[in-house]
């Protein structure tokens, strides 16, 4: 099965969240399973610079895992680009051939003018949106659909072209519209809370006919929408969880496309993310201070008191250490914890955040940690290292998303020995088991879960576990089970290569 996975970021390259981290893994489990698998990103700058310093022919695949960990995996095997001409408003763009994350063949898109340029993907230094994401996203949707085309300037031609978000959200109107396609496609929803709308004056500069500006195609409310156009043009739908695959189709996770997707019900399927086991790996992980495993749980503490140390947190072996790494925005309940903190830090426990993200919930949780000096800290940053840290060193990681399409980072926490606190949604609800009597007592308990998004419910839940974390045999039960579990890509890896092979096949 060829299949071209088309997405705006992968990890270690670029990432701004989990999409990174999926990129930079599921790729490499579906090859594992047999699938010719090959990347399609945009060369950013930094893409650019990390895949220019690579050598070729110097390095082996045996250079993989150290590779990953310092975050140079890129190694090129070095071809000479492919033209991909320019279409209506989108300018011509370069095609090169590297090896990616996880030694994958990957595509990168050279195309200066739209991607060579300082800040993130999406946004400026100053977090405003490129005023040209349209057409820098509609080029990489565009160049998509174009590879599974028989007019693609490549030999190699997918099967099935593997969307991810509103980025690559155009890429089945194209495949619809080409009067020589020959891919399939699937588009898997990450977060629906971004739908990448755009005027509709753009239609033409896209190269999109005026027959898809319809209901029924890629119009919202007088708008061109991305990700409606995937929505409505795809083969299949997948989400990251079967919970939000169920919560989509309603007000209000369905943020105005639960219509759409109740009608396209019979080709959409939740599949739960798994992680990278290699570089979320408590035993391997080089940003951490001590090493440790199920059987050596006592080791966690001196990461503890490594993350007191560089938290400017009071050295306490004993207290509770609740942290949190997260974008700072309304979805992930900042602000619950910023109203819950004075009374999780009075329990007495100490209080970690760690994000970026909207300017008010940047500076509330500065606030926190100001007025509670040695218990509670706040870093403003992206900083990956410590976020490993984070999770060897504390002792629950709290997750009180509004809504949470799969999420990554409870399941860090499980295999970290961390138990999670999580608002019972999305994929949280569907891969964190809450302790109670009966779950401890068959061995599924894995963390604590709470119904209602409030800063209540959230005390209530921190307040549960810890108390239990107060009784040792209960937190090593607790910190085992999750541990034990199985949060590889390889089950959703099987997965994606069954729907690859019906949509290929209806094709
Ligand atoms: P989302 O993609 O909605 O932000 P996920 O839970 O899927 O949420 O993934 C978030 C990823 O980004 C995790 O790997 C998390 O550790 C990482 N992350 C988020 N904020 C930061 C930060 N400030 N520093 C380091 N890593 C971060
Ligand atoms: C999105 C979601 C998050 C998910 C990630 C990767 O950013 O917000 O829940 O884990 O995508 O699928």
């Amino acid at each position: 099965m060829r299949v071209l996975f088309a997405t705006s970021e992968a990890a270690p390259l670029v990432k701004t969240g989990g999409l990174g981290d999926v990129a930079g893994a599921l790729p490499a489990a579906l090859a594992a399973r047999g699938a010719d698998v090959r990347v399609l990103l945009p060369g950013y700058r930094p893409v650019m610079a990390a895949l220019a310093g690579t050598h070729h022919g110097a390095h082996h695949r045996a250079d993989r895992g150290a590779d990953r960990g310092a975050g140079t995996s890129a190694r090129s095997r070095m071809q000479p680009g492919v033209t991909v001409p320019a279409h209506a408003g989108i300018p011509a763009a370069c095609l090169l051939e590297r090896r990616g994350p996880g030694d994958v063949p990957c595509y990168v898109i050279d195309c200066p003018a739209l991607y060579d340029r300082d800040g993130g993907p999406y946004q400026d230094a100053t977090g405003i949106d490129w005023r040209d994401n349209a057409m820098r996203f509609g080029l990489l949707s565009r160049v998509a659909a174009l590879l599974g085309c028989a007019s693609s300037p490549l030999d190699w031609r997918p099967e099935v072209v593997h969307c991810n978000d509103w980025q690559t959200g155009l890429a089945p109107a194209y495949l619809r519209y080409a009067t020589d396609a020959r891919a399939a496609s699937v588009i898997t929803i990450h977060n629906l809370a971004f739908q990448g709308i755009f005027p509709p004056g753009l239609l033409a500069p896209l190269g999109l006919p005026p027959a898809s500006f319809t209901v029924g195609g890629l119009e919202y409310h007088g708008s061109i929408s991305f990700l409606k156009a995937a929505l409505a043009f795809a083969d299949a739908i997948t989400t990251v969880s079967p919970t939000y695959a169920r919560e989509i189709q309603s007000e209000p996770l369905g943020f105005g496309l639960q219509g759409l997707l109740g009608q396209r019900a019979d080709v959409l399927t939740g599949i739960q993310n798994g992680i990278d086991t290699g570089v979320w790996d408590p035993a391997r992980d080089p940003h951490i201070v001590a090493r440790y495993g199920p059987d050596s749980l006592d080791r966690k503490a001196a990461n503890k008191r490594a993350l007191q140390k560089r938290m400017g947190l009071a050295a306490d072996a004993a207290v509770p250490l609740v942290a949190i790494v997260s974008r700072l925005t309304e979805q992930k309940g900042i602000d619950l914890v910023v109203e819950a903190a004075r009374w999780i830090v009075g329990l007495p426990a100490q209080l970690v955040v760690v994000g970026t993200g909207a300017r008010e919930y940047e500076s509330a949780v500065q606030a926190v940690a100001a007025r509670h000096p040695g218990r509670a800290a706040a870093l403003i940053g992206f900083d990956e290292p410590l976020a490993h840290l984070v999770e060897a060193g504390a002792d629950m990681f709290l997750m009180p998303s509004r809504f949470e399409p799969s999420g990554l980072n409870q399941m860090y926490s499980q295999r970290y020995g961390t138990p999670p606190v999580v608002h019972a949604t999305g994929g949280l609800a569907d891969s964190v088991v809450d302790c109670t009597p009966a779950t401890l007592a068959d061995g599924t308990a894995t963390g604590f879960t709470f119904a209602a998004a409030t800063g209540i419910a959230l005390l209530d839940a921190v307040d549960r576990a810890v108390t239990a974390y107060r009784d040792p045999p209960t937190w090593r039960a607790l910190q085992r089970n999750g541990m034990a579990r199985d949060f590889s890509w390889s089950a959703a890896a099987a997965r994606y290569v069954e729907i690859y092979a019906r949509v290929a096949r209806r094709a």
